[in-house]
């Protein structure tokens, strides 16, 4: 008999971690982790890890010949920074990849006879304002306004999205019979902020970099203008956001992929919180315009009613909560300061 089975590729990375911890306090029994890269020691002898490239279909094909694949978390991807040098391989893993992934779900579900959840993270990066003038204007967007990504990453993500809507509702529209269809769900998430691991290859990643630098006693250049403002949340927040949307009763979802958010900060706000707890921390600003360009194309906040209202999305840290309780104690402890 094949197991029932919790799939989560890109385990290896910041939120697989985080995601995988979380599932197996929760005792959830059979998970099955992919990622390029081995999987942390102290993981890996709980879960079953396969160390595989996303883009092989044949590895997809064994899969779901030994699993019985009943949600998928997928993770995988290369993120902003590096998809912007690497835009050929970005299209490959981060829309070829999912591409193949979905296949898998829609064949699962047809042969389980039951929809396969498909929990997938998409990003801010989804938008795209003209001019800062326009970001002041719109300083909260709704799902459906201004998704023009300027950037490879930014695409690649909108149009997965499109993908997994596709599969959920349109696939085989014209055959005689309809099939089961997977349940595609997604989370469209701001710059994630985690006390335990070092972001890297995201655009965002000046927030958390800045709050490491600084209890590492080294100096930081951040990379974006002072007044440059996007939105926000920490890991705890993000696994919470993604468990709780896998859960969701369908009949309570009236859109497939949804904003969820925390607060918005500028970089300016960043540094004076990183100097409330570190008092000689040395931040200076010195922007990259083209990565600044990037971060200002991004809204200065995202309007998550839908998911508040749908299935009770809410974080649990606030501003002062992820600072105070969350990323200062645990980064200090982690430097052992
Ligand atoms: N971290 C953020 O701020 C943020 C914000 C919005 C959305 N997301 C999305 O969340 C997901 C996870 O992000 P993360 O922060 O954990 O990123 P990460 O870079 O830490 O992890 C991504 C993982 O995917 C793996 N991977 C890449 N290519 C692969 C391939 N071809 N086959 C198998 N594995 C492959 C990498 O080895 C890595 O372990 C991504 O889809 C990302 O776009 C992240």
């Amino acid at each position: 008999m094949r197991k029932n089975t919790i799939m989560i590729t890109g385990a290896s990375g910041e939120i697989g971690h985080a995601l995988i911890s979380s599932l197996i306090e929760q005792g959830a029994p059979n998970i099955l982790s992919l990622d390029v890269r081995p999987l942390e020691i102290g993981l890996n002898h709980k879960i079953t890890h396969i160390q595989g490239d996303i883009c092989d279909r044949s590895l997809l094909e064994r899969l779901v010949s030994e699993y019985e694949i009943e949600t998928i978390f997928h993770l995988a991807a290369l993120l902003s920074t590096r998809a912007e040098f690497t835009p050929e391989a970005a299209h490959r893993v981060n829309v070829e990849g999912t591409m193949g992934l979905l296949q898998l779900a829609s064949n699962q579900s047809e042969w389980r006879g039951r929809p396969v959840k498909f929990i997938f993270p998409s990003s801010v990066a989804v938008y795209g304002m003209p001019s800062l003038d326009v970001k002041a204007q719109f300083p909260k967007v709704r799902e459906w306004e201004w998704n023009y990504p300027r950037t490879m990453y930014g695409s690649n993500k909108l149009y997965c999205e499109m993908l997994g809507i596709y599969y959920s509702e349109y696939y085989r529209q014209l055959a005689v019979e309809r099939p089961v269809m997977l349940d595609f769900r997604s989370v469209r998430f701001p710059g994630l902020i985690s006390a335990f691991t070092v972001p890297s290859g995201g655009t965002s990643d000046y927030g958390p970099e800045m709050i490491h630098a600084a209890a590492k006693s080294e100096e930081y250049a951040c990379f974006v203008r002072e007044d440059s403002q996007i939105p926000f949340m920490v890991m705890p927040d993000a696994i919470t956001a993604l468990l709780r949307l896998a859960a969701a009763p369908v009949e309570k979802l009236t859109r497939r992929v949804y904003n969820v958010t925390s607060y918005s900060l500028t970089a300016g706000d960043f540094r004076d919180l990183v100097l409330k707890s570190f008092a000689k921390a040395q931040i200076s600003f010195h922007p990259d315009l083209k990565r600044n360009g990037i971060v200002d194309s991004w809204p200065a906040d995202m309007n998550d009613n839908d998911a508040r209202r749908d299935w009770g999305w809410k974080p649990s840290y606030d501003l002062e909560r992820s600072f105070y309780e969350y990323l200062f104690p645990n980064i200090k402890n982690r430097y052992r300061i």
